[in-house]
């Protein structure tokens, strides 16, 4: 657990270091949300950080996620809190997601057929509000990264448009590659993405103001808002570098494995041993080797 100071500081010099490149770029008209993402972190440091004005959250676990929503001091304290789903959804997921309190966006919907249960999913469970979720696309290109390649993304977006009404489709999320260095100049992963909500924009007849960004986390963000990111994911800079993974994520995706090696899952199925960032990379590899050993 971070001490209280610690994460009060570190907030206050992320909002400033956001609020100085908002100036920067447009005079301070552009909005810019704060993602703090508390995977692997405790309910206490959620809360320190709600307690300093904090609202958007973002797990990219279920399980830690439920976990978390339904902790006493979650529900008592951080009322008007907003949850963002930013890990890896596997189709047999998407009801335990929608059910979670509080859930404000879903950053990761990455295939027609997520997008299509999450739509059955919030049908049957009669919400009324739409939810928000933005398209995870996989701008590096890279085989361990999830989300839907470059050229597919407007599909995936018309798709949305038209046939999932619960949804509503609210822009576009990147991890990108992690050997990008910011000594070499423009993240070609952010740029990327502009040029798919350009895409997307054209072919769905979108306007661009109304297509958010999901990119820039620690080591990036202030580049990402730069090039017109309007959601930015910050988790080590904010809480510290981050713990081992629970014994109870890493049987969350062997689980997820078992459920999704079902036929009707195939197509999702190579999704398993992908992972949103590079521990998740470890993180499975460690329940690869789990499971081998069982
Ligand atoms: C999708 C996603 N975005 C953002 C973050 C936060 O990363 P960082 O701690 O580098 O800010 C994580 C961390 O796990 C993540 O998985």
């Amino acid at each position: 657990m971070a001490s209280t100071s610690s994460i009060q500081t570190a907030l206050k010099a992320v909002n400033a270091n956001i609020q100085s490149q908002i100036s920067k770029k447009t005079g301070g008209a552009q909005n810019v949300r704060l993602v703090a993402v508390t995977k692997t972190k405790p309910v206490e440091d959620i809360i320190t950080a709600y307690e300093c004005g904090q609202r958007h959250f973002g797990e990219n676990y279920i399980i830690e996620l439920e976990e978390k929503t339904r902790h006493p001091k979650i529900i008592d304290i951080c009322r008007e809190i907003k949850w963002h789903f930013i890990g890896h959804l596997q189709t047999n997921k998407a009801k335990n997601l929608v059910a979670i309190p509080n859930l404000y966006m879903c950053e990761t919907v990455h295939s027609e057929k997520l997008a299509k249960k999450l739509q059955k999913e919030l049908e049957k469970a009669g919400k009324t509000e739409k939810l928000k979720v933005l398209v995870q696309v996989n701008t590096s290109g890279e085989e361990n990264k999830n989300g839907v390649s470059t050229s597919k993304v407007s599909d995936l977006v018309n798709l949305i448009l038209t046939k999932c009404p619960e949804l509503e489709f609210t822009g576009l999320m990147t991890i990108g590659s992690f050997d990008h260095s910011l000594a070499d100049g423009v993240n070609p992963d952010f740029i990327k993405l502009l040029k798919c909500r350009d895409d997307v924009c054209r072919r769905c007849n979108l306007q661009v103001e109304d297509v958010e960004l999901s990119m820039g986390m620690s080591h990036d963000y202030e580049h990402a808002i730069e090039l017109g990111s309007t959601n930015v994911r910050v988790g080590s800079t904010i809480f510290g570098a981050r713990n081992p993974p629970k014994q109870s994520q890493n049987q969350e995706v062997l689980k997820e494995k078992d459920e999704e090696s079902q036929p009707q899952e195939a197509n999702d199925s190579q999704h398993i041993t992908k992972a949103t960032d590079q521990e998740d990379v470890l993180e499975n590899e460690t329940a690869r080797l789990q499971e081998l050993a069982i």
